[in-house]
């Protein structure tokens, strides 16, 4: 945790200090409010012990860090509309506090600025990171339309699932992790099990993810209790309740999916999800794939200390917001 927060503080400060022009007011302000929400701040976290991993300094790592974290920041502002989304990081989303257009438009700024701060790095490095930043860029937004279009499906395998989140999630947190090996020069085998790691990691995030939008202390997720549910969104817990539930558990479920009063189909969704003890089986698909995070992270070849990872790891494993 030390070290968590000893990081999490230089990211911080390194976010604080980027500044947005006064003008226009609606582009920049929900920008300045936005980056100052914080956050976990975990996937400029993994750049930057990935990069140590492998020897390269802090200083080296700040700018691909901060470029991704940007870019996280913009996929929110903008999953926030696409979600219609009131809260985020217990405040007001930006759509909500300005509107839709503002927070399009501020989004695609954090978005240009990811590229201005990669642009820092020599032409040979720039090349590898725009390779897997464009790549993940656009696999981001496959993800998030798959993410909408299961709204409207009924039956969604957890195959289906796995792969829109990998999608959606996973494939940015292998970014960040592979942004940390590149810009170190880790060998190609290195940065692949890197990439591995992360995707594994990745899932597991966002199942975990999944699992407190439902469960989770609104006080710390930051988030609508239930949002996922009020939209109809196809998560591992509706999926696998889904399979297990008994003809007349399918009807109520399918019933509740046009239920007007948000807080009764929270509620009853949930009572039936947790009759049919869907949300432990979801905890051990989550440890799966984080052994399988593991054991990718175990054929990462390096001479330096892992132990700063492992603790990244085991704190994700068991965080609460
Ligand atoms: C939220 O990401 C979006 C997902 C991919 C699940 P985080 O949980 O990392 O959000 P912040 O940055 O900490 O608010
Ligand atoms: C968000 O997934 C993924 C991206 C932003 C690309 P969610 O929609 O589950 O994230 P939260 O729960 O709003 O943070
Ligand atoms: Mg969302
Ligand atoms: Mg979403
Ligand atoms: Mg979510």
């Amino acid at each position: 945790m030390k070290l968590i927060n000893d990081y999490s503080e230089l990211i911080e400060n390194e976010i604080a200090g980027i500044s947005f022009p006064n003008e226009p007011k609606n582009l920049y302000d929900p920008l300045s409010y936005f980056l100052a929400l914080g956050g976990k701040r975990m996937r400029p976290l993994l750049t930057i012990l990935s990069g140590e991993l492998f020897g390269e300094k802090k200083e080296n790592l700040m700018p691909a860090a901060i470029a991704i974290e940007l870019f996280h920041n913009f996929s929110l502002i903008h999953d926030d509309i696409m979600d219609a989304a009131p809260l985020r990081r217990g405040k007001a989303t930006v759509h909500e506090k300005w509107n839709s257009n503002s927070a399009i438009l501020s989004g695609d700024v954090l978005l240009v600025k990811a590229y201005q701060l990669l642009s820092h790095y020599d032409a040979h490095k720039l090349s590898a990171l725009f390779l897997v930043f464009n790549k993940t860029a656009i696999e981001v937004c496959e993800g998030q339309q798959l993410d909408m279009d299961f709204e409207n499906r009924m039956e969604v395998s957890e195959q289906e699932y796995l792969t829109m989140i990998q999608l959606k999630t996973a494939v940015l947190l292998a970014c960040a992790l592979q942004f940390g090996a590149i810009i170190s020069n880790a060998s190609e085998e290195n940065r692949k099990n890197v990439y591995d790691f992360g995707l594994h990691l990745g899932l597991a995030f966002q199942i975990q993810d999944d699992i407190l939008d439902l469960y989770g202390d609104p006080s710390k997720v930051g988030k609508q209790v239930g949002g996922d549910v009020i939209c109809n969104k196809k998560t591992l817990l509706s999926i696998v309740a889904r399979s297990r539930a008994t003809d007349t558990e399918r009807q109520e479920l399918d019933f509740l999916l046009n239920e007007v009063n948000i807080e009764q189909k929270v509620l009853k969704t949930r009572s039936i999800y947790d009759n049919l003890n869907v949300k432990a089986f979801c905890e051990e698909t989550m440890k799966k794939h984080h052994e399988l995070a593991f054991s990718a992270f175990n054929k990462i070849k390096t001479p330096n200390s892992k132990e700063n990872i492992k603790a990244l790891c085991n704190f994700l494993f068991f965080r609460d917001f």
